[in-house]
């Protein structure tokens, strides 16, 4: 990885002007202190984005999305760190230079990628060629078109064809010049047999990166035996689970949409696609990730799963639910009314068709109220129920939650009360699907409160944060959440890198993020912020001492002298708890002095 020190980030944002950085995309006009403008990140009519000049940082209080300007970049152009930060410092005139980058191991390693992106390429054009003018490749182009891929989709997405020979390929790389070595590490070669493809008679479609950069094949079987498709295997500059097919074809029409397609197979993308449906992507041969939820986050709101129609469709649909919830993304759900898949359709009934009704989706809701309601007859109410509470545990909100409980008693006609019971019972029981569940306990274990706006105080008032740690520490806060993220405060005041953007990126907890980035956007600490500190110290130190003193309380009732001996002599607890009484006056004191 390459990575750039802290010191030339801190740089590139102090000489990049938010306001001109944001200015790029959204048209900005001043209010008062603030600039403002229809936000980018979601569809709305009256502005309520904002830019804060000062601080350095955006906010939507419609999306929630904010950040600094690194993060504006990564968000709009669906970048790396490393790559945004590279765009600000062209825009900004700072020159980069990268850590290790005389380290001979990284620099080995960045080599390589660049060779493994160069390879790619070059052979994406390679089979691209075969497939539409080499006679090899003429059965391929007539598949291609036989399962109603136009003209504009097979040069689109370059669509290649490997030929039937398997030696074919390392002869043609071994005349470019290309080592044996290299070509071993490269993913297209067997294992065993170092100059056979893995890749022959096969229609390719080519798996390219956010970015648009070839970085794998999966390849269809033509004819024979064999299994239908084969894969790419993972290399440096392949990873599967943070790859989806069609993404940077279909990252501008997500982006305006504010939604992604999902479904099975490289067919099924190029499929709508083909329709005029943009917006779609499709994992590559596993089942839908994590990573590739954060993906879509990066461009939609909301992502329509357009998974097979058959049993393993439905299971597939229901994982995908759970993941991409717990992303945040809104999800719906599309059955199709005719064709086993996306792509059978297109060949039955047509792109206008397709297009017609890729929008006639339903709410995941509806998906698993539909799925309940056919468990119901087959095996009864508690079982309907029973499928339905895990769904209900991986949901990020309580309202949603709520609502979802509310819907599946009226759906299935129970008494709601007796409903929300049952599932608070069924909590106790067994800890339902530990992924999704965990996740959303951290995000619940954060509901705002006192110790969270002081820390939004402090992150929109860093200048005053010298003075909290001086009788402040991470230990004094109780819940985890909050103790991480002023443990972030300390990190960036030891980096000198105190400007509220940097602060409220590198806090980890999303529910925590938000909440300071609306509460400081919100400007509710312009006005006497030493106020909201004071408070906020005074309360931590106030508990702390009270947690230590009934610590030393219980020590001193539970003395024993046999056992504790003169180690802990009863003098000193005395005196601890003696000076714990006296701290506590003091700052009592002091306070009431004040005000
Ligand atoms: P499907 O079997 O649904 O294929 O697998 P498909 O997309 O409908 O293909 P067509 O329409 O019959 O040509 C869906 C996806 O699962 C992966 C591929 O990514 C495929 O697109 N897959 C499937 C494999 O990786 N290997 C296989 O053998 C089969
Ligand atoms: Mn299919």
């Amino acid at each position: 990885m390459k990575r750039i020190p802290d010191h030339i980030v801190q740089q590139v944002i102090a000489q990049s002007d938010i306001v001109r950085v944001v200015g790029e995309y959204v048209r900005l006009e001043k209010r008062g202190s603030r600039w403002t403008g229809l936000c980018p990140f979601h569809t709305e009519k009256t502005p309520s984005f904002g830019v804060n000049e000062e601080r350095g940082f955006f906010y939507c209080f419609g999306c929630k999305k904010g950040g600094d300007a690194i993060t504006f970049i990564r968000e709009m152009e669906g970048c790396g760190y490393v790559e945004a930060v590279e765009r600000l410092a062209t825009k900004a005139g700072v020159t980069i230079s990268y850590e290790g980058e005389d380290d001979p191991e990284e620099r080995k390693k960045a080599q390589e990628k660049d060779a493994l992106y160069e390879l790619y390429e070059r052979l994406s054009g390679a089979f691209h060629h075969l497939l539409r003018e080499d006679p090899r490749g003429s059965h391929a182009l007539s598949y291609a078109r036989s399962r109603c891929l136009g003209d504009d989709i097979i040069t689109g997405f370059r669509l290649g064809y490997a030929p039937a020979d398997r030696r074919w390929l390392s002869r043609f790389l071994e005349s470019k010049g290309y080592s044996k070595d290299f070509l071993a590490r490269s993913g297209l070669f067997s294992q065993n047999y170092a100059d056979v493809s893995i890749f022959s008679d096969r229609l390719l479609f080519p798996i390219r990166d956010e970015r648009g950069r070839t970085v794998a094949f999966g390849g269809r079987l033509l004819s024979g035996e064999g299994p239908k498709y084969i894969n790419s295997p993972e290399t440096a500059i392949f990873r599967k689970h943070d790859t989806l097919f069609a993404l940077s074809d279909a990252r501008e029409a997500m982006r305006s949409a504010a939604v992604a397609m999902v479904c099975e197979g490289y067919m099924d993308a190029l499929a709508f696609h083909a329709a005029g449906v943009r917006y779609a992507v499709a994992p590559l041969g596993t089942s839908f990730t994590e990573g590739q939820a954060k993906l879509i986050k990066r461009y939609a709101t909301s992502v329509v799963l357009a998974f097979d129609g058959d049993q393993a469709g439905i299971k597939a649909t229901e994982r995908a639910i759970g993941l991409a919830e717990t992303q945040g993304l809104a999800v719906k759900v599309l059955r199709l009314s005719s064709g086993k898949d996306p792509a059978e359709y297109l060949e039955k009934l047509g792109p206008e068709q397709l297009k017609k009704e890729s929008v006639s989706t339903i709410t995941s809701d509806d998906f698993l109220l539909n799925v309940a309601r056919d468990i119901e007859m087959a095996s009864g109410g508690q079982a309907a129920f029973s499928y339905l509470f895990p769904f209900a545990a991986a949901m990020p909100s309580d309202i949603r939650r709520d609502a979802f409980l509310e819907a599946a008693a009226t759906r299935l006609r129970a008494d709601p009360a007796s409903v929300r019971a049952d599932y608070a019972r069924s909590l106790q029981k067994a800890p339902t699907r530990r992924g999704p569940q965990v996740q959303t306990e951290v995000l619940q274990a954060f509901k705002g409160g006192p110790d969270a706006e002081f820390l939004a105080a402090l992150v929109a008032n860093p200048s005053l944060y010298p003075q909290v740690r001086a009788s402040v520490n991470a230990q004094d806060f109780p819940d985890d959440v909050l103790k991480d993220a002023f443990i972030v405060l300390e990190e960036r005041y030891r980096n000198e890198d105190m400007g509220s953007g940097a602060i409220c990126q590198a806090i980890r907890n999303d529910a925590l993020r938000a909440f300071i980035l609306e509460r400081v956007a919100s400007g509710v600490y312009e006005t006497n912020p030493e106020r909201y500190i004071a408070d906020g110290m005074y309360r931590l130190r106030v508990r702390a001492l009270e947690e230590r003193k009934r610590h030393v309380v219980a020590r001193i009732r539970e003395y024993d002298p046999d056992r504790d001996g003169d180690e802990l002599s009863m003098n000193d607890l005395l005196y601890e708890k003696m000076y714990l009484d006296s701290e506590l006056a003091t700052i009592k004191e002091e306070r009431n002095g004040r005000s």
